[in-house]
């Protein structure tokens, strides 16, 4: 990685004079691929008239690593998540492909996640992975962010890449949902802060050197340049969480989980960007 990310530096030095991005750019991958980086919010986003990637609110020279994968820092990560699913793992001396073939077959799944499952439990994409790990390889569960996880799931993610954000809110969903959406406007910690009082609320404002986003989950598992490495939802959340000097919650638990949900339905309409590229 760190080999290719120098080289990415570097090469966005002599980059320096192109205006290629920026808060009104357009999001477009390998040239070919366009984003929807805006659309109109979803009507049960009740305070948001319109909803945003992240992507828009980077520096110039951040959101230039996301359009084009092979400057994108975290095709190191997705390509490990490739080696991973295709090794076999585990007493039952299975890999993910011998029974899932190729990976694109996953296609559209990260969309919709997470989602209910037909117990009424709320099911992550982690979960689904390290279910079939220990039900039916016989393999060891990853940790929630551990390393191969956020490879494996940053892998699974980039085949539902271009494809809107749409997880389902109503039905079984409904009481997670509204967990969630609880959970968001509460404030904690020892600034008495919510979700909302900073993605929501003053979104696009700067705070300290970060331009402030409203927070969308459709860029994960997303690489940070500050931590050179994939970044998973729940651990963004508890680093939020930290900031605000609370005790997040646990990462995998049904409050992370419940808001896992409620946040990826106000980015319901935007792109799936997975794996993005965020400061
Ligand atoms: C022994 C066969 C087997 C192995 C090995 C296996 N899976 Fe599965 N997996 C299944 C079956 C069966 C299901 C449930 C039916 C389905 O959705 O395909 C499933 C479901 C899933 C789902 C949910 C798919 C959906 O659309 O609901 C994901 C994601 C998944 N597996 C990922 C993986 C990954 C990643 C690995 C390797 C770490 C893996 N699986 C290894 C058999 C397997
Ligand atoms: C004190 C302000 C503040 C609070 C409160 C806060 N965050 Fe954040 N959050 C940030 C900043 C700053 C960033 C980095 C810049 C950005 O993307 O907005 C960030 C980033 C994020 C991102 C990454 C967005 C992306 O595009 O990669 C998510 C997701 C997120 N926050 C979710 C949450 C959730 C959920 C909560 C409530 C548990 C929360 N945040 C509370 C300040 C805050």
């Amino acid at each position: 990685m760190n080999t290719k990310l120098l080289q990415t530096v570097a090469a966005l030095s002599l980059l320096a004079g192109v205006a290629v991005a920026g808060e009104d750019a357009t999001l477009i991958i390998n040239d070919e691929e366009t984003m929807v980086t805006e659309a109109a919010a979803p009507a049960h986003a009740e305070n948001l008239d319109r909803i945003y990637s992240g992507w828009v609110f980077r520096a110039d020279e951040t959101q230039v690593l996301q359009m084009d994968d092979f400057d994108n820092p975290a095709f190191v990560f997705t390509d490990q998540g490739q080696d991973l699913y295709d090794t076999v793992d585990g007493t039952a001396g299975e890999s993910c492909a011998n029974c899932h073939g190729d990976v694109d077959s996953f296609a559209g799944l990260t969309a919709q996640m997470p989602r209910v499952n037909s117990d009424g439990e709320l099911e992550t994409l982690t979960e689904l992975v390290n279910n079939c790990r220990t039900e039916r390889m016989g393999a060891e569960a990853w940790k929630y962010s551990a390393s191969q996880m956020t490879a494996v799931t940053a892998l699974i993610g980039l085949q539902s890449r271009g494809m809107p954000v749409d997880v389902a809110i109503d039905g079984a969903a409904a009481p997670y949902w509204e967990r969630g959406k609880e959970l968001y406007y509460t404030r904690v910690g020892q600034l008495d802060m919510s979700c909302s009082n900073c993605h929501e609320d003053n979104y696009d404002v700067m705070i300290r050197a970060d331009h402030l986003s409203q927070g969308q989950t459709n860029g994960f598992p997303t690489y940070r340049l500050k931590n050179a490495k994939l970044n998973s939802r729940h651990g963004r959340f508890k680093g939020c969480m930290k900031n605000i000097r609370a005790t997040p919650f646990k990462e995998g638990g049904d409050e992370f989980k419940a808001l896992e949900l409620y946040v990826a339905s106000r980015g319901n309409g935007l792109s799936v960007e997975t794996p993005s590229v965020r400061n």
